[in-house]
């Protein structure tokens, strides 16, 4: 697209819309639905059978539910039809399908705008990012959409996500505690490098939110990888409001340098083990890889409206207890 202002994205569909961070951008959409003329999602035969529950209340709220294969290109198509906004939050296993998602959309007559499933760590943040093994299938979906000739895109980068669920950073981290872990049940951290290295963090609550945000705000994201978050952290300063918000007794705390971080990715690595990617992400943030000299959110009007630390660890000592 070439001309100077973007048409609005009023016609959403999302991909992975039921997913863990596709749940909670679907959630915010539905709830500014009156911002939006219309609100689809393209889910699989499976999804609604497995998750019918969170199928029928979308529908209940007005959302299209439209059935099919993500891999079929005729499927695809047909959903495209009356669609100004792809809005893709599919799982890392799926994130190359996209290639052909992005194509189909360039030859849509009314998609003009693509949001990939990013939400994550920056994979263009620097000259070594392009080598790094987890990003390289995110890369070629960057590379696909600046190649159309119709389409504009909005990449959404938030880094870790400061969320209790298994595995995220505001977990236990059981099946790999050495890169990191905030165990609430038996008062146990394991923290990064010496405990005082800065990451920013965005909570899933906070992905759909900037998600929406960015879409309402179809200039200033148009053609941008938005480099947006919730907070500002340390290791130390997240265990001092675990302590704060359990009880106020100190953990027991352990930590894994940097060094030992990378030991234990090279060694994933030479073995084939997906840890591989737990590592290697961790390291980059580890590293600094999620710190810019100024973030995007005010672009977007996203700077008054974000979760603090303690609305993140509040909700992750929720979720660790469930
Ligand atoms: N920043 C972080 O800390 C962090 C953490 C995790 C993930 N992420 C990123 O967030 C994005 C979404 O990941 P997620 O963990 O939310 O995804 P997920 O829950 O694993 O999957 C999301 C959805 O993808 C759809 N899907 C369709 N075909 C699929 C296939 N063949 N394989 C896998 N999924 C398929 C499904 O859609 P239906 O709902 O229609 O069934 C599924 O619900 C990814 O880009 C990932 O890298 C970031």
């Amino acid at each position: 697209m070439s001309s100077t202002t973007s048409p609005a994205c009023k016609k959403l569909l999302i991909f992975g819309a039921t997913g863990l961070v596709g749940s909670r951008i679907t959630r915010e959409i539905v709830r500014n639905k009156s911002k939006f003329e219309r609100i689809a999602i393209f889910t699989s035969p499976t999804t609604v059978e497995s998750k019918s529950d969170q199928i029928q209340s979308l529908k209940k709220e007005g959302v299209d539910v439209i059935v099919g294969d993500l891999t079929n290109s005729s499927d695809v198509a047909r959903a495209y039809e009356d669609i100004d906004t792809v809005i893709s939050a599919v799982g890392r296993n799926a994130i190359e399908h996209q290639i052909e998602l992005v194509r189909l959309a360039n030859e849509s007559s009314s998609v003009h705008r693509f949001f990939p499933s990013e939400y994550g760590t920056d994979i263009e943040y620097g000259p070594s990012s392009a080598h790094e093994i987890p990003h390289q299938k995110k890369l070629k979906v960057r590379a696909a959409l600046r190649s159309t000739d119709r389409l504009d895109h909005t990449f959404v980068v938030t880094g870790p996500y400061a969320d209790g669920d298994s595995g995220l950073y505001f977990s236990a981290n059981a099946s790999a505690k050495q890169t990191g872990s905030f165990d609430v049940k038996n008062k146990e951290a394991v923290l990064l490098g010496d405990g005082n290295l800065k990451i920013s963090f965005t909570t899933m609550h906070d992905v759909g939110k900037l998600v929406v945000l960015a879409a309402l705000h179809a200039d200033a994201s148009r053609n941008k990888a938005l480099r947006v978050n919730s907070f500002t952290t340390t290791d130390a300063e997240i265990l001092k409001e675990f302590e704060k918000q359990t009880g106020g007794q100190s953990w027991k705390v352990s930590y894994t340098s940097l060094d030992e971080l990378r030991r234990l990715e090279k060694e994933a690595l030479a073995a084939g083990s997906p840890f591989a990617t737990v590592c290697t992400l961790r390291r980059i943030w580890a590293e600094g890889g999620t710190l810019y000299e100024k973030r995007d959110n005010y672009l977007i009007d996203a700077e008054d409206v974000m979760d603090t630390l303690a609305d993140a660890v509040a909700e992750a000592i929720k979720v660790q207890k469930r």
